[in-house]
């Protein structure tokens, strides 16, 4: 029994568990690279998770004493209770709100960690903490501690509790180099050894929470799912930090891989809507995003409105349909609708694709996601750079609720703000319909000139309503 127990607490033991358990996230990141694989690649990150830990309660000085292992009893079951509920309950559209939610708990929990590890290797009049500890231990509380309110910010815009508009205090960017100050100049303080060091490390995560506030305040709601894929990267950064403080091997790759990978994606978001990341960090874009159409200089410009009936004879005599799904499809929940609609007008030998934009929604692979919840098929899926030089050969191209994502402007008028972003070419196809509610604009909140072109049509009404009323329509047609 005695050697069992030292063989699994074994030091080489315990490194070997931290290496299955961080392959198998690789391998689980790698799984989330295609919507057939990431069920069973989120499964594999899942069983790493818990390998490591495991392989943490493990440690010598882990499980020391009873009251230790009650607190983490407790801790496990307050998080179990609240994260599975909340993770099998949460619609799609809010998904990236509840990202940004347990993102910023990550970071709150880094910079608690760095905290409390001050406390407890630093005692008021102590030794000097050893410096290779302490530099990323203090990185790490003035990041995660950023994280941590910046993405409650963040949550706070997409779940509306807080207006989604830029807000920007005067002076704001004095403000944000003050804190910042503060913060660094209260870490290098610490790390040159005072003895009032309660003072220091509170000075390092206030200023920090502050600056994590004014960040993410003078952002625009829309512009969010690009600050929380940010700020992810922030969490993994610090919890690196925090695993090399630590001296735990687990903490360091697993924060390194988040790290990594949340930059690729802020970058690779950023790049597909065609902003800079420094420019979303500056602000004041995307904030509303549903004020009506303005016509362009002052032209009266007029659209033409079609009617369900219409539309179903247009599908139903087409040869080739592109469906080209967008925010309004997730909004609506359109999306098991528009999959009976293809299912309908395949019956009839119409041969239906679906156009998928990279930032169609509001998150990566939000369309993917919904047209796999409706189970349509994968290679009915096609990506931008795929269909594109198909649309010339398309007769009816069917956008629901989507509008930058088909905005000719992006392709032709250097003075758009989406001058640039790559789009679908939907304007090339020989009909299009375009199913949304009002002439109201879509997140960068500009005009589109898709919907003045003369093979153009506009089906006006909720998505989802207008889908299942064309599919009882195709129906009809018999
Ligand atoms: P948007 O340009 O945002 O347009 C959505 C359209 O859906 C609106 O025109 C809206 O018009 C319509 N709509 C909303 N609710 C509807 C409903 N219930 N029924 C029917 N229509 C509805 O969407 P998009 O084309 O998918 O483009 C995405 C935009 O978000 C891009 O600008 C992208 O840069 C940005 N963005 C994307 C991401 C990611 S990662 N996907 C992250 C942040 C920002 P009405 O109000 O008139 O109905």
């Amino acid at each position: 029994m005695i050697v069992a127990t030292s063989f699994l607490q074994d030091h080489h033991f315990i490194e070997a568990l931290y290496i299955v358990a961080f392959v198998l996230f690789i391998l689980g990141l790698r799984g989330l690279a295609g919507p057939r694989t990431a069920p069973f690649g989120n499964r594999l990150a899942a069983v790493g998770m818990l390998i490591a830990f495991v392989a943490t309660l493990l440690i010598e000085h882990v499980i020391k004493s009873g009251s230790d292992v009650a607190l983490m009893a407790v801790g496990i079951g307050i998080g179990t209770a609240v994260g599975i509920p909340a993770a099998r309950g949460v619609k799609m559209t809010a998904m990236p709100q509840m990202v940004a939610l347990f993102n910023g708990v990550g970071g709150g929990a880094v910079a608690l960690i760095a905290w409390v590890e001050y406390r407890r290797r630093f005692p008021e009049g102590g030794e000097l903490w050893n410096l290779k500890a302490e530099i990323p231990s203090l990185f790490a509380a003035i990041v995660g501690s950023i994280s941590f309110w910046g993405s409650n910010i963040a949550f706070g815009k997409l779940q509306e509790i807080l207006p989604g508009r830029p807000i920007q205090l005067p002076g704001q960017r004095v403000i944000n180099v003050l804190l910042m100050t503060v913060a660094a100049v209260s870490a290098v303080v610490l790390a040159s050894g005072v003895h009032s060091q309660a003072l220091f490390i509170l000075g390092v995560l206030v200023a920090a929470a502050l600056l994590g506030n004014m960040v993410v305040l003078p952002i625009g709601g829309a512009d969010m799912p690009v600050v929380i894929s940010l700020l992810n990267a922030f969490t993994g950064l610090s919890a690196a930090a925090t695993g090399i403080a630590l001296d735990n091997t687990a903490l360091i790759v697993a924060g390194t891989l988040v790290g990594a990978s949340g930059s690729f994606l802020t970058n690779l978001m950023a790049i597909a809507m065609n902003r800079s990341v420094p420019a979303i960090i500056a602000g004041g874009f995307g904030g509303g995003g549903t004020a009506p159409a303005a016509a362009a200089d002052g032209e009266d410009r007029q659209v033409r409105s079609t009617s369900a009936d219409d539309v179903a004879i247009q599908l139903s005599y087409a040869d080739r349909v592109v469906v080209v799904p967008g925010y309004g499809m997730a909004v609506a929940q359109a999306q098991h609708a528009v999959r009976e609609l293809m299912d309908e007008l395949e019956k009839r030998g119409v041969s239906v694709e679906f156009a998928i934009h990279p930032v169609a929604g509001r998150m990566p692979g939000h369309m993917n996601v919904l047209l796999a919840e409706a189970n349509v098929p994968y290679d009915h899926l096609k990506e931008m750079d795929e269909i594109n030089p198909e649309f010339p050969q398309t007769d009816v191209s069917l956008v629901i609720g989507a509008n930058d994502v088909t905005n000719p402007d992006a392709r032709e008028n250097e003075g758009s703000p989406i001058y640039g972003m790559p789009i679908l070419d939907v304007d090339r196809s020989e009909q299009v319909i375009v199913l949304k509610r009002s002439m109201n604009t879509g997140f960068a909140g500009i005009d589109n000139p898709l919907f003045y072109k003369e093979n153009t049509s506009l089906l006006f009404g909720d998505a989802k309503d207008s889908v299942t009323e064309l599919v009882s329509e195709v129906k009809n047609l018999g």
